[in-house]
């Protein structure tokens, strides 16, 4: 008779089954030529939870979605409860024109562990939870609405004011979908109930593929502060006013698109500094721009320097004759636990894996629950360093390397238990 331990040690994912289903959640929101576009809420992404519900429903797993629209899937312990949960979550909403594996990879590699688990009769000592997180991606400008609101982050009433572009609010995408807003709260839980989450997901970068490198294990995730920045100027006739008359809303914003690269460059190496959307008003070739309105976003792991920047951007508003800085979100940069990252390296070793430790310059849902929970990420190289875009491509070993830690660390995580750890 095999005991647990040696079924553990020999449980193997299905690579073929784990490329299917990445091949497959791909096409929902795909055009060609343009990518994957599922921002969230989209009908596309509607579609993709309710693909991820079916595919969980036949892996064996409970299935819901919660008061904030996060899909969880729950393979139960037959421990006595109350038991604690493991977590393995990411999202399957997109940037538009995004990539096939930012996000889906960690959903579809969290369902396919819990397929293996269950079918080889592995008794884990707490639920595992597969969770598709709605809204990491910020269709609604501020991201990991999901996981935020399963762990009581949200701001009051943040939902319900749209902050996107072209975008009604997230509120308003949840009453198309049937669902109250105002029950949003309903999502939250208790950290304490958490045992740890996980998330594997590709690089977004080119450390990795560069030194070639088949692991990266996330030390911390860098802090995102973002900004909606307005100048108004005043509309007119383009063809007949002349141009020492005019008050053009553009034209005094577009100094400051070239002094935030200034200000970031000369604060830190690490650091950088975004305006990647830009709304001029009433935004037509014959009348001069009445308003600007822009999005900043500032990363690093260094809050002191987000804090500097954040100082030169508000004196720069102070200083336009008509302009106004309203705050997005300020997220600080989190560390994750080195017990977990220690799991993560030893699982990558048995493996057989090279890996390296290093931080994530993207932002992820597994920052919604560091300060609270133990929480790991980890990295598989992809191509050229490519997201967001949809260039963004891996290989299909790359996805079953990062599968393999990930099933690797759960049951590392149920053998320490078991051993009193
Ligand atoms: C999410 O991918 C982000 O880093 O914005
Ligand atoms: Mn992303
Ligand atoms: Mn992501």
């Amino acid at each position: 008779m095999t005991t647990q331990r040696e079924q553990k040690n020999h449980i193997a994912i299905d690579p073929d089954r784990l490329w299917a289903d990445l091949q497959d959640v791909g096409k929902i929101g795909y055009r060609e030529g343009f990518g994957i576009s599922r921002p969230a809420l989209s009908d596309a992404d509607i579609a993709a939870k309710e693909w991820l519900m079916e595919r969980l429903q036949a892996a064996g797993l409970e299935v819901c979605m919660d008061a904030a629209t996060n899909v969880i899937g729950t393979l139960r312990t037959r421990r006595k409860r109350p038991v604690r949960v493991l977590v393995i979550g990411s999202h399957l909403d997109t940037v538009p024109q995004g990539g096939m594996f930012d996000g889906a990879l960690g959903v579809v590699a969290g369902l396919e562990c819990a397929r293996v688990i269950r079918e080889n009769g592995i008794e884990l000592p707490w639920d595992l939870e597969i969770i598709n997180f709605s809204d990491e991606e910020a269709a609604h400008n501020a991201g990991t609405v999901g996981s935020r609101a399963m762990l009581g982050q949200l701001q009051p009433e943040e939902i319900f004011v749209s902050k996107g572009k072209d975008i009604s609010s997230f509120a308003d995408e949840m009453k198309r979908m049937g669902r109250d807003p105002h029950q949003v709260h309903d999502a939250v839980r208790d950290p304490k109930i958490f045992k740890a989450m996980l998330e594997l997901h590709i690089e977004q970068g080119n450390h990795l593929e560069s030194e070639g490198i088949r692991i990266g294990v996330v030390t911390g995730i860098v802090g995102i502060y973002r900004y909606i920045i307005t100048v108004k100027g005043e509309s007119n006739h383009a063809g007949t006013t002349p141009m020492h008359l005019r008050n053009d809303a553009l034209v005094k914003a577009a100094p400051l698109f070239t002094l935030l690269p200034q200000w970031v460059r000369a604060r830190n190496k690490e650091m950088v500094g975004t305006i990647g959307q830009v709304t001029v008003a009433p935004g037509a070739t014959n009348v001069i721009p009445g308003e600007c309105t822009f999005v900043v976003e500032l990363r690093s792991m260094n809050a002191s320097d987000m804090v500097a920047v954040r100082g030169l951007l508000e004196e720069w508003v102070l200083a336009q004759s008509d302009a106004a800085i309203q705050t997005i979100y300020e997220k600080d940069s989190v560390a994750l636990a080195e017990p977990l990252i220690e799991t993560i390296a030893r699982a990558a070793k048995i493996e057989g894996l090279s890996a390296i430790r290093m931080p994530s310059g993207a932002g992820h849902d597994t920052q919604s629950f560091a300060a609270y929970v133990p929480s790991g990420i980890i990295f598989i190289p992809c191509l050229r360093g490519k997201s967001h875009c949809p260039e963004e491509s891996i290989e299909p070993q790359q996805a079953v390397d990062g599968c393999r830690v990930l099933l690797k660390t759960v049951l590392a995580l149920a053998e320490q238990h078991t051993e009193g750890g």
